[in-house]
């Protein structure tokens, strides 16, 4: 072998030794000779080592998509769905979402989770008497929390209702402030389903009135009177929060209260969380209100509140629960399914003097009592 001939070879090992390591050698193939077996090997591999490359970059970017997607439609942070998973609210909802009810269009729930600590930066505060514990919509009357108002702020009915519903009799009158809420649902009620026979069969009741039927109730040997009528004191009535609605039947219907929430009536039990309202005797929940399922019960707690209890299928008494376990510095944040936010917390109220409210200096806020001690602060996050 001459110095020419040995050269070549060399050259020739050195391009099969770089040829293995270098890429764009091996891709310089010469179909007329045979490949060698290390090129072959070496081709394959790295054909391998991309597809598995390529496989692992894919899986990754839907990986962190994937999270991103679920931060952006407001899933809670970790941090924030361990506090509120105290409330059977979370759990309640997942079961909800599965349910298939034509009326009420599926939709995402109003969500909550902890505020940032920065949200509500700048505070200030407000002066708030004894009695204003026991005023507002949020106020909790059951068996346990006897009704304070009686009377205050009443406003009759027939002077400022609708054309889309009637009324028992003209005696019939609720707290001025749900008024153009009750008009709101009732009128895309009727604008839904045309005319009905939606009728509003009591509202407000005095103390002396709530007295009477808790009297009739037990008289009638009933054994459920104590779980549908309140003692006198005691009924949500004499808040003007609420009224019961019954049908204006031509034939009279069946004895006692017509109104049960179905047909299409069930838009207004499906939908009166958007208007402000609640089912406040909820079927499930009757160990927890003490009184029996009454689908025509509706009592007004203000949007979002009104929101997050109907999506969540809860007693009332569990929502003001889970609002006590938050103060100014712990508040729950609040989202509704258009992305609206709310700031919310409780304050613990002073018995016998006034309470300084702590209350944001550059939001707009509502301050309601809670009628057990203290005050619930409800501040719109886009006002
Ligand atoms: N029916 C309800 C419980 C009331 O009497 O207030
Ligand atoms: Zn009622």
């Amino acid at each position: 072998m001459n110095n020419t001939e040995n050269n070549s070879q060399k050259n020739e090992d050195t391009s099969e030794r770089q040829s293995f390591f270098h890429l764009p050698k091996i891709l310089k193939i010469d179909f007329d000779k045979p490949v060698p077996f290390k090129q072959q090997f070496a081709f394959m591999g790295t054909i391998l080592a991309i597809s598995c490359l390529l496989f692992t970059v894919v899986y990754i970017q839907q990986l962190i998509s994937g999270n991103v997607a679920s931060a952006e439609d407001g899933s809670t942070t970790p941090a924030a769905s361990d506090e509120v998973s105290e409330n059977t609210a979370s759990d309640n909802s997942s079961s909800k979402e599965e349910d298939v009810n034509p009326q009420k269009p599926q939709k995402k729930v109003t969500k909550i989770s902890i505020a940032g600590a920065d949200i509500l930066n700048k505070m200030t505060t407000v002066e708030k008497s004894p009695e204003d514990i026991h005023k507002g919509p949020l106020i909790l009357v059951n068996k346990d929390y006897s009704s304070v108002l009686d009377g205050e702020n009443i406003t009759m009915l027939c002077d400022e209702k609708s054309d889309s519903y009637v009324l028992s009799d003209n005696t019939v009158g609720v707290d001025a402030e749900i008024i153009p809420h009750l008009n709101s649902m009732l009128d895309d009620f009727a604008s839904l389903y045309g005319e009905t026979d939606i009728m509003i069969a009591c509202g407000y009741r005095g103390y002396e009135t709530q007295l009477s039927l808790y009297d009739d109730e037990l008289n009638d040997n009933d054994t459920e009177g104590n779980q549908l009528v309140a003692p006198p004191g005691y009924s949500e009535h004499q808040t003007g929060y609420v009224f019961d609605f019954d049908l204006n039947l031509s034939n009279g219907g069946k004895a006692g209260i017509n109104y049960d929430g179905q047909g299409d009536y069930a838009w207004i039990n499906n939908n009166c969380g958007e208007y402000g309202f609640i089912l406040r005797y909820r079927e499930g929940r009757e160990n927890i209100t003490g009184y029996l399922f009454e689908p025509w019960h509706f009592r007004y707690v203000g949007y979002p509140h009104s929101e997050y209890i109907e999506d969540n299928d809860i007693a009332f008494e569990e929502y003001m629960e889970l609002l006590h376990k938050h103060n100014d510095e712990d508040a729950i944040l609040m989202e509704d399914h258009e992305g609206h936010k709310w700031c919310i917390y409780y304050v613990e109220g002073d018995e016998y003097d006034t309470t300084n409210v702590p209350v944001p200096a550059n939001y707009e806020y509502e301050i309601s009592g809670d009628n057990q001690g203290g005050f619930i602060v409800t501040v719109d996050l886009d006002k």
